[in-house]
This record gives C-alpha cells, sequence and structure tokens, in this order.
C-alpha cells in the first residue's frame, strides 16, 4: 500500500480532517489541501507522528479556478499517485440569496461544484490507467431535501454533485474506479459557524448532532466498498427515508420544529 496516495480537500478541519486520520489510521499516504496551511502542517506532523505513513500539504484556495491544476501538478512532481480521492472541502453562504454578489455565488458554485468536476477529470485518467481508483465526494442530506430558504443555493449543488457522482459510477465501475456521495446530515464542525448559521442551528435537538469521527468512519468503510451512496447514522437514514415519502406540508412543518427556520419563507 505504501505507494498508494489518497487526497484530502477541506483536510484543515471537521469531516476532512477525520476523514485524513481515518485513512491514515488504515496505512494510507496522504496529500492534504485547504488554506489554512498552518493547519495543514499541524496536521501532517501529528499523522506523521501517529501512524507512520507518508503525508504532504498543499495549501490552495479552491475557489481560485487554477487551483486543481496546481494541485494536480503538485502530486506529480512529487510523484504521488492518488488512488483515493475525497471532495470534502465546502461552505455555506451566510447572506440571502439576493445580497449576495455574483462573485461570491461563482466563488461558491466552484468550491463545492466545479473544482470537485475539475480534480475528478485531472486524476481519473491515471485511475483509468491502473484499473482501480476510488472517488468520494462529501456531499449532505440537504441533497434530498427541497431547497431551504437560507443558503439558497447549498442544497441545489450538493443535489447535483450526488447526480455528477451517479454519472462518475455509470462511467467508470466497469474500469475499476466508484464513487461514493457522502451524505451527512447535522455534523458537529466549524461549518455552521462558518456559514453563520450557529445560533438558528444550536436549536436543532442534540440526537439529530453527529460527531465528524463518526461521520468520517462510515464514509471512509463506504468509500473502501466501493458503496454509491452512504447516509451516516441510523438516526439520518431514518429522516432521508422521511424525506422521500412524507408530503411536502409534514416536511414542512417537521423541519420548522427540527431546525427552525430552515425552510419558512422569508419575512420582509
Ligand atoms: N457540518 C455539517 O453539518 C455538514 C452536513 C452535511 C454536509 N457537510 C459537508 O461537509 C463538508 C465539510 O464541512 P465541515 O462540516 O467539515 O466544515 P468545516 O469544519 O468548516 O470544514 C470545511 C473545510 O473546507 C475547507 N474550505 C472551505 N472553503 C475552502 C476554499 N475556498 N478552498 C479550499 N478549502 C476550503 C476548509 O479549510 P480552510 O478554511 O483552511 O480553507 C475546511 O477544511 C462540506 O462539503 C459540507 O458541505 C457538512
Amino acid at each position: 500500500m505504501n505507494d498508494l496516495y489518497a487526497l484530502v480537500t477541506g483536510s484543515s478541519s471537521g469531516i476532512g480532517l477525520e476523514i485524513a486520520n481515518c485513512l491514515a489510521q488504515k496505512g494510507y499516504n496522504l496529500v492534504l489541501t485547504a488554506r489554512r496551511e498552518n493547519k495543514l502542517k499541524e496536521l501532517t506532523n501529528e499523522l506523521i507522528t501517529n501512524y507512520k505513513v507518508k503525508v504532504d500539504y498543499i495549501s490552495c484556495d479552491l475557489s481560485d479556478p487554477k487551483s486543481p491544476n496546481k494541485i494536480f501538478d503538485f502530486c506529480e512532481s512529487k510523484g504521488y499517485f492518488i488512488d483515493l480521492l475525497v471532495n470534502n472541502a465546502g461552505y455555506a453562504i451566510p447572506s440571502t440569496f439576493d445580497s449576495t454578489s455574483m462573485e461570491d455565488e461563482e466563488k461558491f458554485i466552484r468550491v463545492l461544484g466545479i473544482s470537485v468536476i475539475a480534480l475528478s477529470k485531472i486524476f481519473i485518467p491515471k485511475m483509468i490507467k491502473n484499473k482501480h481508483g476510488k472517488i468520494m465526494i462529501v456531499s449532505s442530506v440537504a441533497a434530498f431535501a427541497p431547497p431551504s430558504s437560507i443558503q439558497t443555493l447549498y442544497g441545489p449543488i450538493k443535489t447535483f454533485m450526488n447526480r455528477f457522482n451517479d454519472a462518475l459510477n455509470i462511467n467508470y465501475n466497469s474500469k475499476g474506479i466508484t464513487s461514493t456521495a457522502l451524505c451527512p446530515g447535522y455534523t458537529v464542525t466549524n461549518f455552521h459557524n462558518a456559514s453563520g448559521v450557529q445560533n438558528e442551528m444550536d436549536s436543532v435537538p442534540e440526537f439529530l448532532k453527529k460527531s465528524a469521527s463518526r461521520i468520517a468512519e462510515e464514509g471512509v468503510e463506504g468509500m473502501l466498498k466501493g458503496k454509491k451512496v452512504v447516509v451516516p447514522t441510523k438516526t439520518w437514514k431514518i429522516v432521508v427515508f422521511l424525506i422521500k415519502i412524507v408530503p411536502r406540508f409534514v416536511f414542512d412543518f417537521l423541519s420548522g420544529v427540527l431546525a427552525p427556520g430552515r425552510y419558512e419563507e422569508l419575512k420582509n
């Protein structure tokens, strides 16, 4: 396993950091990437010490169109063969749709969508050559739900990513490549704080809040088994099942109770 590398985007905190830990524990060498170089350096040293695997990092902003190629060139120049590609980096925009600039929407779509497509496009040819490769797209339960009234494009881009995940499987399973959409529900990370909705999300009942390490473990296990979609934890599997079968008015009522503010019409 020594020459195999896993690339994890958004590994400076939260789910990405835990996925990196989980993979290192299983003996995978790692390339970490995110914007905060100090966090990447810290994690790199920790993983090398704890798990005796090879770890390197490249700091870059995935809202920059040049970043996916920069990451690929970095891996090529160092001779790292990416056998596992984990597309995890993400955030949500804290302002309403009408008050968010088009530039910020484009950056958002680039980080959560276009960079995922670009990285897959760049790394897949070598996986095809090697007849093996695994991709993970960290999506969300939001991919299955109606779009919420806050963070307008978040749900739609995650739904798009799930469809892209399906397309990767249809096109590349026969070539030894599988893609896994990891769809967590509420996970305790820096995400809600960074996205400006921590106050609203504080009222979500405790039984719905799951740890990033649990999400990472279920996600990595599913990816290594080649599962197409992983909804971690029984609780959120039930939620997704209900989202798919209950009428919209019941969904609106329940989400009003469990996550107030998310599905209500905007008030002037
Ligand atoms: N937390 C939840 O409840 C939840 C639920 C469902 C799905 N998710 C998804 O899980 C993924 C990880 O989120 P998280 O909960 O772990 O949040 P988090 O703790 O805030 O981590 C987000 C990661 O993405 C990186 N990132 C953000 N913007 C970036 C950019 N422009 N360029 C490069 N990297 C960037 C951050 O690193 P830097 O700031 O250092 O760049 C960080 O490492 C996201 O895709 C999110 O949509 C989260």
